[in-house]
């Protein structure tokens, strides 16, 4: 997600969830190249991809919470996983459908137009769900979100996640030294924060993994959680990257080696959370 400005002016949830829908649907159409595709977003979706496959068995069912192109979900189908993947956003889902049906896995991908706020009207028992690059920072009550996953996932199934978090030393540092000191600090936040995308509106909540793991405690044990993008700069510094790859590769290792320890794993650009149902 290409974060910009925040903007104030809070809103009825309904009209919250529908500018995140329009935010989304107008980037749908390029969603894969510059704006929501790079180096550095596929470097994090490796590891998201690595974890799911470490902690479940090809042939697993799973759930796609926001699923956006559909990237992922075609990426585990074509590992006969079966996926139903969901998101809130109309065009998105029509690009996922359309890519499932390229890439000829669509009998192993069930796709659903439905938000993280309305998982009541998914039906089945599915063995894990995973969801990449921040739509649950999007779910306006994530503890209701997370007592549907419950009901959907088996005992012993598995969550695997990535969350935007709250401490990104290098977004700190970028905006601060560009004199935008408000963006600078808009993970800190509390509560449903306005982030400006492509003129439209995203409403974001910010999270650290124990806030965000204290909504899904009731139901799901925490196995562990890692930093992502701690070291390696965030998906938006990817000119900066590119100026001198070898060199943010060797951060990107650090990242790979160091962020599951303690206080490290509570920053970065996103974090990756993998919990099981009780
Ligand atoms: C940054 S994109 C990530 C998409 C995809 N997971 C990926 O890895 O490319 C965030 C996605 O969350 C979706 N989203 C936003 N709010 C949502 C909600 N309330 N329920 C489900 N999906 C939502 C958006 O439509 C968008 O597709």
């Amino acid at each position: 997600m290409n974060l910009r400005h925040p903007i104030a002016a809070p809103t009825r949830l309904e009209d919250r969830l529908a500018q995140t829908q329009q935010a989304f649907d107008s980037v749908a159409a390029d969603y894969d190249g510059p704006r929501g595709n790079n180096e550095l977003i596929q470097r994090m979706r490796d590891t998201l991809w690595q974890t799911v496959r470490e902690k479940l068995p090809a042939g697993a069912r799973l759930i796609d919470l926001g699923c956006g192109t559909g990237i992922d979900a075609i990426e585990f189908a074509r590992s006969r996983f079966h996926v139903t993947a969901t998101d809130w956003s109309p065009r998105m889902i029509e690009r996922t459908r359309a890519r499932a049906e390229e890439a000829g896995v669509a009998s192993r991908v069930d796709v659903h137009h439905l938000g993280v706020q309305e998982l009541d009207r998914l039906e089945g028992e599915f063995d894990g769900a995973y969801s990449n690059f921040g739509p649950l920072n999007c779910a306006p009550d994530l503890r209701e979100t997370a007592a549907q996953c419950a009901r959907l996932i088996r005992p012993g199934g598995t969550l695997v996640f990535s969350v935007i978090g709250r401490i990104c030393p290098w977004e700190v540092a970028h905006y601060t030294l560009r004199g935008r000191f408000r963006r600078a600090w808009v993970r800190a936040s509390r509560g449903a924060t306005a982030v400006g995308m492509n003129r439209h509106t995203i409403w974001t909540w910010y999270y650290l993994p124990r806030e965000f793991y204290a909504a899904f405690a009731e139901h799901f044990s925490l196995v562990d959680y890692r930093a992502l993008s701690l070291f390696m700069p965030p998906p938006y510094m990817v000119d900066r990257y590119r100026k001198r790859p070898s060199w943010y590769e060797r951060l990107g290792r650090i990242d790979d080696r160091f962020g599951h320890l303690p206080v490290l794993r509570d920053m970065g650009d996103h974090f990756l959370i993998v919990m099981h149902r009780r």
